[in-house]
C-alpha cells in the first residue's frame, strides 16, 4: 500500500530521547536508529537539544533505507522562559507566531514537511493555565487542523493543569510526555486522566528519577527471577500498564537491551509497583 502522509501512524512504545547530546547527537541518534528505535523525540530548544543533529542523523538513515516513512518524528515549542540565546523564532513576535516560526525551523531542521507530534514543552507557569498557554495550544491546534503537524500533546503538566486543558480546548491532546516519580505512584494521577481522555501518556527519567526506588532488594530480586536488567525491568513496567517509554542512553550496547524490553504480566508488574511506590 503506498503510504498516506494524512494517515496516522502508531506512536512506537520506545521513544529515542535526543537532549543533551549536543555534538555528539548526529551520531547517537543514528547508532540508535540503526539499533532499531523508529521513535525520536527532541526539542526547538537549543539549550538542552540540537535538532539539526537529529536531522543529520534522519539524512544518514534515510541513506540507509530508514526513511521518514518509517519514522514517528515527535519535537516541542518551548516558551522563551526556557530558551537560552539561540532562539528559534522572535523574541517580540506574538505567541501565536513563535509557534509558527519555532514549528517552521524545526520542519527545516529535521528535513521533513510533516511530525507526528507537536508538544507544547511545559506550561508557562506551575499552576493553572494561563493566557501564554492557551495562545499556544490554540496555535498549536491549527496547526494540527492544517495537517502539518499530526497530533498535538503537552508537557511537564500537573493533573489540574491536564483536566483544565481538557475540559476547555477544542482540541485535546493526545499525548502528554512527564517526568515520571516511582514516588507519585509512577505518575498515577495524571496517568488515569490520561487514560480516561484517550491520551498516551508518555515517560521519562524512568531509570533517573527513580534510582532509590528501583534498587531496592525486593526489585533486585524480582529481575533477578524474570532474567531482566533493572532497565528493562522499569521499560518493561511501564510498557504493561500503557506507557510510552523514554530513552535517551547514550551505550549501543544499552540501546540494544531497552529494545528488548516487554510488558510485563500483571503479576509482575504489580509486584513491582508494590515495591516501588512504597
Ligand atoms: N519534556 C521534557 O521536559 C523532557 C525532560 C527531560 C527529558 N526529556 C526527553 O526524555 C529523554 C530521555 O531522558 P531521561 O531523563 O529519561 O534520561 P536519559 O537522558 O535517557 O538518561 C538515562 C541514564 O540512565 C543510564 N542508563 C544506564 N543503563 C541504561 C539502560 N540500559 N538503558 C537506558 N539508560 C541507561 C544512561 O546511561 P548510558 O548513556 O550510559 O546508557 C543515562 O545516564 C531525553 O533525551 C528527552 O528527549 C524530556
Amino acid at each position: 500500500m503506498a503510504y498516506n502522509r494524512r494517515m496516522l501512524k502508531p506512536i512506537p512504545d520506545f521513544l529515542y530521547g535526543t537532549a543533551w547530546k549536543e555534538e555528539r547527537t548526529a551520531d547517537l541518534t543514528f547508532q540508535a536508529l540503526q539499533a532499531g528505535f523508529r521513535g525520536i523525540d527532541t526539542a526547538n530548544q537549543r539549550r538542552h537539544y540540537h535538532e539539526a543533529g537529529v536531522g543529520e542523523a534522519l539524512m544518514r538513515a534515510r541513506d540507509h533505507g530508514i526513511g521518514r516513512e518509517d519514522l514517528f518524528l515527535q519535537t516541542k515549542f518551548t516558551f522563551l522562559a526556557g530558551q537560552d540565546h539561540r532562539l528559534p523564532y522572535d523574541r517580540h513576535a506574538p505567541i501565536t507566531q513563535q509557534v509558527q516560526q519555532s514549528l517552521k525551523r524545526s520542519l527545516l531542521h529535521l528535513h521533513t514537511d510533516y511530525l507526528d507530534s507537536f508538544v507544547l514543552h511545559g506550561p508557562m507557569y506551575r499552576h493553572g493555565l494561563h493566557d501564554a498557554d492557551w495562545e499556544a495550544w490554540d496555535a498549536m491546534t491549527q496547526l494540527k487542523q492544517s495537517g502539518v503537524v499530526r497530533q498535538i500533546g503537552l508537557s511537564n503538566v500537573s493533573a489540574g493543569q491536564l483536566q483544565e486543558l481538557v475540559a476547555n480546548a477544542d482540541v485535546p491532546p493526545s499525548y502528554v510526555q512527564n517526568r515520571c516519580f516511582a514516588a507519585l505512584g509512577w505518575d498515577r494521577d495524571v496517568r488515569a486522566l490520561c487514560a480516561n481522555h484517550d491520551i498516551k501518556y508518555q515517560g521519562f527519567s524512568l531509570l533517573t528519577a527513580n534510582l532509590r526506588e528501583i534498587q531496592r532488594p525486593q526489585v533486585i530480586e524480582l529481575a533477578e527471577r524474570l532474567r531482566l536488567s533493572l532497565p528493562q525491568l522499569v521499560f518493561g513496567y511501564a510498557f504493561s500498564v500503557g506507557m510510552v517509554a523514554l530513552t535517551g542512553t547514550s551505550s549501543p550496547q544499552h540501546m540494544r537491551e531497552d529494545l528488548l524490553a516487554k510488558p510485563l504480566d500483571a503479576t509482575d508488574a504489580e509486584t513491582f509497583e508494590i515495591w516501588t511506590t512504597k
